[in-house]
């Protein structure tokens, strides 16, 4: 029997065929100037797009018609998507206080270069995170000389809190998980007036988020003008508060005739999307999020993403602890002459997610996989000292 709800993989009853992205769904992911932006990236010395690779062995193991991996691991040689959205949501925030100040745009060259210093120097950014996105905030505010100071979970690897210090931000541990980190940023914030740079929203903050995903939307329009044989039908992508997920969907749904069929994938203790799909609204996650997948531990979705990932993801499915270590090793060791990918926990987490339904026949079924499907995948990390066993 197809499952439409199983334990592990559900159907979204809201995402209709006929869905059409609007007002609402460019609120949260907005396509236009997108083209624009990339091409502002080109003048960053260190930015390439990352590369889209194919992996026709592994489609043909599985059935499908192609499989396609954007490879985030190679993103600015910082190793993760993240370092899109950190460092353009800083920016923002230093460009929009120029202009106020003096009715005048600005550049991220001349930010950079300190040219508005006595307006942009004030600012102390604030963020949590479980590793990466600390990172792009804190490679941000060194980029623009600006203090940064980033509350990390107990999970978070030492790797990760020594290459968020590298660049120059404080870090402060809290006792608890994401989601205490987040609350215990947003205290101390509040107390000290420092800019929170949050890549999840919650009631009356959701600017900054939405400027996080504006910038993941760069992969997502690389994605889209690099090669294929026709557009994706099918999109797995992992999701923590899911900003990565509405960029991707949405993004995707905006700009392509017809919206591809979308799996949002999830560890099993930290999968705040899958029950809220069942809730039809924001609901907590059914586990303490105690997952190896550290960008994905989280007990809380970003409302701000509700309209495109809570009305238009088609499906919501979960991973468990086991089925990363398989992925991970897939991407590293290839079938045949596939190419080799370093992915880390978070990262082949979506590729776990199509093993998943790839070896279940009546899920493989309820997709519509076949033999011409197009599969996009994101590996949205690569190895960051996260060694697989
Ligand atoms: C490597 C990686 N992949 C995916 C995600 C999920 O992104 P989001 O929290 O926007 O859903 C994260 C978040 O930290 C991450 O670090």
């Amino acid at each position: 029997m197809a499952p439409s709800s199983s334990a592990w993989l559900a159907r979204n009853p809201r995402a209709g065929r006929s869905l059409k992205f609007g007002r609402e769904q460019q609120f949260v992911v907005n396509p236009n100037g997108i083209a624009e932006l990339c091409d502002m990236l080109k003048e960053c010395p260190k930015h390439q797009p990352t590369p889209l690779y194919s992996l026709p062995n592994l489609a043909q193991r599985f059935g499908v018609g192609e499989i396609r991996v954007k490879d985030e691991s190679q993103r600015f040689g910082f190793g993760a998507f993240k370092a899109l959205g950190g460092v353009l949501a800083v920016y923002n925030v230093l460009s929009g206080a120029v202009g106020e100040a003096y009715h005048s745009s600005t550049s991220f060259a001349d930010v950079m270069k300190g040219n508005h210093r006595e307006i942009t120097s004030s600012f102390i950014f604030a963020t949590a995170s479980s590793g990466n996105h600390g990172r792009s905030v804190a490679a941000g505010a060194k980029l623009f000389g600006n203090r940064c100071v980033v509350f990390l979970p107990k999970f978070t690897t030492a790797e990760k809190e020594a290459a968020i210090r590298a660049r120059g931000a404080e870090v402060i541990r809290v006792d608890g998980d994401y989601d205490t980190a987040v609350a215990e940023c947003r205290r101390q914030s509040e107390a000290n007036g420092w800019s929170i740079i949050s890549d999840t929203s919650w009631e009356g903050y959701d600017s900054v988020p939405r400027s996080v995903m504006r910038g993941y939307c760069v992969l997502a329009h690389e994605a889209v003008v690099q090669q294929w044989r026709g557009a994706p039908t099918h999109v797995f992508v992992q999701a923590g508060v899911g900003g990565l997920a509405a960029a991707v969907i949405g993004y995707l749904w905006a700009v392509l005739p017809e919206r591809p069929v979308s799996v949002v994938v999830e560890p099993e203790s930290a999968d705040c999307w899958f029950q809220s799909n069942a809730a039809g609204k924001p609901a907590l996650a059914s586990g303490k999020a105690d997952t190896v997948m550290g960008g994905l531990a989280c007990r809380e979705i970003s409302p701000v993403t509700w309209p495109v990932v809570g009305e238009a993801a088609d499906w919501f499915m979960t991973i468990t602890e086991d089925q990363v270590l398989p992925a991970r090793h897939l991407y590293r060791q290839p079938i045949e002459d596939d190419p080799a990918l370093e992915s880390g926990p978070s990262g082949c987490a979506g590729l776990a997610g199509l093993t998943r339904v790839c070896t279940d026949e009546a899920a493989f079924k309820a997709l519509k996989l076949d033999s011409s499907s197009r599969v996009l995948l994101i590996n949205s990390e690569g190895n960051l000292g996260e060694e697989p066993a």
